[in-house]
Parts: C-alpha cells; structure tokens; sequence
C-alpha cells in the first residue's frame, strides 16, 4: 500500500529508549527472565505527601482546564523553586507548565525554529533532541565529545560549531546518557564565546538537577550575560519519581515564555490538573525530602562502576549525576562473541539483549557510536544479577 504519512513522520526515528523498553517487554510477555536497564525512569514510589496533595486535588474538584501556561499558585511555587535551588528570578509571566519537560522542549522548537535553523548539540545528548529539533525542520549540529573529556563540550569546540545559522545550543547537566555535570568554571568557559555571539539561545536541561552526587548545580542562566538568552527546562519526572505524571516547565525571557503559551494553546492546553496540583507539594518541600533517592542512586552508581570495572573492554567514565552510567565499549568492535559478530554499539546492545537477557541502549541514539547506556535506576538485586550475566557473556 503507497505510504500516506507525512514526511515529518516518516523521517522521524522511534525513541530509542521507549522502543528498547517495548522489546523488552515483549520478551518479558514471553517468559524471558529479562532484566530492563534500558529507561530512565526511578524505581521509587512517589513520596506520600505528593499522593495525598493529589488526593487532595480530586476532592477538590481540581477537574476543569486549567490556565494554558499553569495554575497561576504552581507557578509561583516554581519561581520560589528557581529562586531557592538556582538563585534565579523568574516571574510568572517568565514560566509555562507543560506536559513534561518533553513538551516544554518541543514548545522551544516549535516557537524558536525556522527551517535551517542549526542547534547545536553536544553528543552524547538526549536521545529526543534530535528528532524535536528535526520536527521543526530545524537542523541538529552534533558536537562529539568522548570520555577523554568525560563528555563534556569544550569552548574551542563550540566556538568552531558556530556559524551564521546558528540558532540555539541544547544541552542537560546533569547529563542524560552520560551522567556529566557542568561545572561553574566550564560554562562559563561556554559563556565566554556565547557572549560574542549575542543571537544564540541557550536551551539548558536541568530535570536531574537534584540527582548530582557531587552537589552545587549551577544554571547557566547565572552566569554572566546568559539570563537573557537562556530557556531553563525542569520537571518532577527525575527527582520525585514522577515520570508518569507528565509535569514539566521552563523559566524564560517573557516573550519566549508567551509563545510557548500561545503554541501550547493550540496543542494540548493546560498540563494535567490533578498533577499540577501534586508538583506543588513536591517543589515547596524541602530538597531533604528526597535525599533519600539521591542517596541510593549515588550508592548503586558507585557499585555499578566498581561491577562494571572488573569486566574488560569497558572504558567508564565517573558520571556525577543522573542515574546512568555509558561505557565505550568500541574495544569490542570486530570481535565475535558466542558466533555473533559485534560491528557497532547497536550489535552490541541487541547481543547483551539476547544473550544475557540484559535491555540495555545503543549509544547511537544519543549521538555517540562507541558506547551504551546503562541505566542503574534499578535495585542492587537487579543490578548486581545484570552484570554478572554481562560479565558471563562476555
Ligand atoms: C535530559 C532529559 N530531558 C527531558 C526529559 C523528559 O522528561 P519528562 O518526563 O518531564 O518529559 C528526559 C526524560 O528522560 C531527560 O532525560
């Protein structure tokens, strides 16, 4: 049958990570003892107080639309938020709530792209930003980076990505897939050469802000010169195990924040009312409140780095944050394994799946083709069962 789909779709990639997920679900379904590494969703339960500010909500009647850009007292709890974890001021008329960060991201594309457009993303990067920015016909420009430099982009490197049609740079610290976090020193490093560059826009992904094992997250929005320009992107779904309640916002230049409003008006209205009712118990409690879930994912990712040491051919870098670790494991390529031969990361990936019944993703999807994601948002249990089965077919 002739394909009738548009050629937005059929140019688009599946998500990686969700795809994965499915596969490995439907091994699941089949009997397969499968162990799933592969998304980037906490293993923890929401903390009751979010539950019950919801409970709260449905016996309040909270079940009309709401404003399109939030409800007007959740804004406010996300300035205070900004202002308390980013020393950052936003006013209300600054912030749009969103169905998840996803869509705060591709609201940006949406009002901030014309056809051409480049953005620049430092890979390894998001696996979503690529097909959002290609959506709206923008144009990724991948800057590769590699363990060397614990993936980190480099001014020099920025510095030669830019040219006259440079729109935007997008980039998360903490880093997801490679747990790398920015430093006050790197970005201003990054500052020094967007300040000679006065229409570039930063979009700065802080949704594992909290999830920083090192401590002291910065926001390029404060440093010097960069407020002004910079669209700061946060959410619930990382640091309150809240990814299935679809909370996301952004703290931006009012007139950026006004048409993410109007395009948001025409496309889904306002978020999820019950929900935006929960995230504010979440962001006026205390960031003590979830030390808990920081805690054990600093102990697992410290046992995941010593598990995966011990197996040969994985190169790891530290990652300081998130919940994912990323070897390069490109010492592999060339070799058959168990009669499958491993020719790039993907090959890889899919042998982890078939023979040690370990989901794990390609590093491809997020713009680097020597590693793999591995996701430690599971127990100790799952994990220290995954690697020895890695390590057993290896
Ligand atoms: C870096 C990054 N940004 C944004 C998102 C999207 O988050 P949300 O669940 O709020 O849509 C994710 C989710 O995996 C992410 O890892």
């Amino acid at each position: 049958m002739k394909n009738h789909l548009s050629n937005r779709i059929n140019s688009m990639a599946t998500s990686a990570t969700l795809a994965m997920a499915a596969k490995a679900r439907e091994l699941k379904s089949e009997g397969k003892d499968i162990i799933g590494l592969s998304l980037g969703e906490p293993d923890f339960n929401i903390p009751d107080f979010i539950k019950e500010a919801a409970k709260q909500a449905v016996d309040d009647n909270y079940s009309s639309y709401s404003p399109v850009d939030g409800y007007a007292d959740l804004k406010q709890a996300i300035a205070n938020k900004f202002k308390r974890d980013n020393g950052l001021t936003y006013g209300l008329n600054q912030i749009v709530v969103s169905t998840g960060a996803k869509q705060s991201l591709a609201n940006i594309a949406m009002v901030m792209l014309n056809q051409g457009d480049e953005v620049i993303l430092p890979a390894p990067y998001w696996v979503s930003y690529s097909d959002i920015v290609k959506l709206a016909e923008g144009v990724p420009v991948e800057v590769a980076t590699s363990i060397d430099t614990d993936f980190k982009m480099t001014p020099e490197q920025l510095e030669k990505a830019i040219t006259p049609k440079t729109k935007m740079i997008w980039f998360s610290s903490p880093c997801n897939p490679s747990g790398s976090v920015y430093n006050e020193e790197e970005l201003e490093g990054l500052a020094v050469v967007l300040r000679k560059h006065p229409n570039i826009f930063v979009v700065s992904d802080e949704i594992y802000e909290h999830i920083n094992f090192r401590g002291g997250h910065v926001s390029i929005a404060n440093i010097d010169g960069m407020y002004d320009r910079t669209i700061t992107v946060n959410g619930v779904s990382k640091a309150f195990a809240m990814t299935g309640w679809r909370i996301g916002y952004i703290g931006a230049p009012e007139w950026i924040a006004k048409a993410c409003t109007k395009f948001q008006g025409q496309i889904t209205s306002g978020a999820n009312a019950i929900a935006q009712r929960a995230t504010i118990a979440a962001l006026e409690a205390p960031v003590s409140s979830i030390k808990y879930m920081i805690d054990e994912f600093h102990k697992r990712r410290d046992l995941v780095l010593a598990l995966l040491g011990e197996i040969k051919g994985f190169n790891l870098n530290v990652p300081e944050g998130a919940f994912y670790v990323f070897p390069d494991i490109s010492g592999f390529f060339g070799k058959t394994l168990n009669g499958s031969l491993i020719n790039n990361a993907s090959d890889f990936s899919l042998y982890l799946l078939e023979h040690a019944n370990v989901a794990t993703v390609t590093g491809e999807a997020f713009g680097n083709p020597n590693c793999i994601r591995i996701s430690y948002a599971a127990s100790e249990k799952e994990l220290r069962e995954a690697i020895g089965r890695i390590k057993a077919v290896l």
